[in-house]
This record gives C-alpha cells, structure tokens and sequence, in this order.
C-alpha cells in the first residue's frame, strides 16, 4: 500500500535540489537549494542531510547537477570537471555505501552515455530516490509481518523519511507497525549529535505517532523493566557476513539486548550492504571533530582534554537477530551471512 509522505528529506525542483537543514530541526523547518555539485558535497560533510540512503540520494542528485553545470564545456573538458566532482562527493563521509553505491551507479551511467547527458542523469538520480521509497516501504510491511504483536520497540539515531528518500527504513517498519496496532515506540536520544532526540521523536509526531524518548544511559534500566521486545536500527554498511555498522551507540545496544533477551532487527535496502567486504572489521569509521561534543572551554591547543568522537559502530552479526531488506529477510545472518541477497 502506499504511504503518504509527510516528512522530506530532499527536493527535486526546478532543475534545483533543496535539503532540509537538519541541523536546525526541531526548531527551524529549513531547506537550503543547492545548483552545484560542491554545495551538495558540503551539505553532506556537514550534516545537513544525513542518515545513508538520504546520503547517497543526494550524491545522486549532485551528479546530476554537476552534469547539468558542466555539460556546454568542451567533450573532455565537462566530463574531467564532472568525474572531479564524483570525487568531492566521494570525500564528504567514510562510512555509509550508499554514497559509494550511488555515486557508482550515476558514473555508471555516464561512462555509457553518448547523446545530451542533462535529462537522462536528472531522471536516473529521481529513480534512484523514488526505488528507495519503494524499498523502505516493502521493508516496512516485511518489518512489520515479522513484529507482529511485539508491545515495546526501541530504536537508536534517525532511520527515517529524514535519513532516506521517505519513509524510513527502522522507522519504516515502526511505521507500518504502528499502522496495524498501537506500540509503545521508544527512542534514544543519540549522543552526541541527537538524532533521537532532535529528529525522530519529532519525525513521529509529524505522522501522529506517540513517543517517548530516553536518555541513551537508560537502555538498559528500560530493557530490564520488559518495556521492550525489540530494538530496530538502520545500517550505515552491512558487511557480506552480516556485521552491520550504525550509528554510534547500536553496539552497545545489541549487547544489552542480549543479555535481557530482547530481539535485534535490522533494517536497510540492499544498496546498504557492501558484498564485496567480507568483514565488518574493514568498515572505515568516521571520526569527527572533538568540539561536536567537547565543552567549548576544555577545546583549546593547551588543553589536557580531548574528546574521542567515533560516530559509528559496528555490531557484530551474532548479535543481530534478523536482517530485513526490500529483497527480503534474513534471520540469524551469524549463520550464513547475506549473499543470498546479492542478485548480481
Ligand atoms: O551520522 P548520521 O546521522 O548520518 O548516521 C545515521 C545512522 O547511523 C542511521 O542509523 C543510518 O544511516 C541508517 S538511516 C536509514
């Protein structure tokens, strides 16, 4: 069934792409519109837009409005101009696929094309977007099948409309869950960046849903009161033997889950999975600076304090109890990993 959208992450427009500032949300609903591939990359790094799939959608988009920018230069010269933006882009973040996977399948694209390139690399960017809905919305349902009457879910960080093209991919399957019965939702506040907090309570009350956000440090005071069946997280990568990366704080979460037998579903399209890394231990993960979080006056050169600022994790598959994509679900991915799903 399709869902009606009521949060957006990104605009297509006007030959333009507008990004929801999500540094300003709650407070301010703001959208930026960008004409340059640079902008975008820039967007990107600095956490205007966010969450994987809304990451590589918007690399996507950037592609193409590098095209659109580039293409009255001479041959050579507007596909070098083009190909030196893919690597811009490619910089902006290290650890979701979907940038890589995006930027992949646009170059892709590209490399083949002989003709005027503007139009067909618009409207490979918007099928990018729209087949991403599509996917989160399958997910959702097949979340949901699987959820069926859990009373408790908790989710960490944004894995919503705002971290993908719509919708959601964790939040997609508490969606849909919702839908068919009223939960009890909970929501980490994600530290440091608040993603929980600032984003996806929000996000919920935008759609109606009600939630209740606790501090990260009472996961575990939460899970032992039997408040919660499930946890349900996005994935920034998915390694071919199941390790998933996300957000920072999901390791600790899948840890506690087990020992208080609560369940660990994982949700993401299959652009999240990288097949060919064998091993989450490979997955780069992104520092950022100390200041995100470090009081302002311990942040100076003479300063004996520092911050270590890992923005993700990884959890290792034998913790994870199932793996839902738009390609299907798999349940103990320790066993066998995901190979199964890759179709190529
Ligand atoms: O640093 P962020 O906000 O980009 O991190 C986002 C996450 O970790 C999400 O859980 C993940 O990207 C999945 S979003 C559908």
């Amino acid at each position: 069934m399709e869902q009606k959208l009521n949060v957006h992450a990104l605009v297509w427009q006007d030959q333009k792409l507008s990004v929801l500032d999500q540094r300003k949300l709650p407070e301010i609903v703001h959208y930026e519109t960008y004409v340059t591939a640079p902008e975008v990359a820039e967007a990107i790094k600095t956490m205007q837009v966010r969450g994987a799939p809304a990451i590589g959608i918007a690399a996507a988009y950037a592609v193409a409005l590098s095209v659109q920018q580039n293409y009255q230069l001479d041959n050579s010269a507007w596909r070098q101009q083009v190909e030196a933006e893919i690597k811009l882009l490619a910089a902006s973040r290290p650890t979701a696929v979907n940038l890589f996977w995006a930027l992949n399948v646009m170059q892709e694209k590209l490399e083949k094309l002989d003709g005027s390139p503007v139009e067909v690399m618009i409207q490979l960017a918007q099928e990018i977007h729209q087949q991403d809905i599509s996917a989160n919305q399958k997910m959702g349902e097949l979340g949901a099948d699987i959820l069926a009457d859990a009373q408790g879910l908790l989710t960490h960080c944004n894995a919503g409309a705002l971290a993908t093209g719509g919708y959601g991919t964790a939040l997609g399957v508490i969606r849909s869950a919702y839908q068919r019965q009223a939960r009890r939702i909970y929501a980490d506040e994600t530290r440091p960046w608040l993603q929980g907090a600032r984003l996806t309570v929000w996000e919920l009350a935008e759609d109606n849903i009600p939630s209740t956000l606790i501090a990260d440090s009472a996961a575990a005071m939460l899970m032992k009161s039997g408040q919660v069946d499930w946890i349900i997280v996005g994935a920034d990568r998915i390694a071919a033997n199941g390790d998933v990366a996300n957000k920072i704080g999901t390791y600790s979460l899948a840890v506690l889950a087990k020992y208080h037998g609560v369940k660990l579903m994982v949700v993401a399209p299959t652009s999240t999975i990288d097949f060919a890394m064998q091993s989450g231990d490979d997955i780069e993960i992104e520092q950022r600076a100390a200041n995100e979080f470090l009081p302002q006056c311990y942040d100076q050169a003479d300063s004996l304090i520092d911050a270590w600022n890992p923005v993700f994790d990884v959890t290792p598959a034998e913790l994870v109890s199932v793996i839902v994509t738009e390609r299907g679900a798999v349940f103990n991915p320790a066993e066998k990993g995901v190979g199964e799903l890759n179709n190529e």
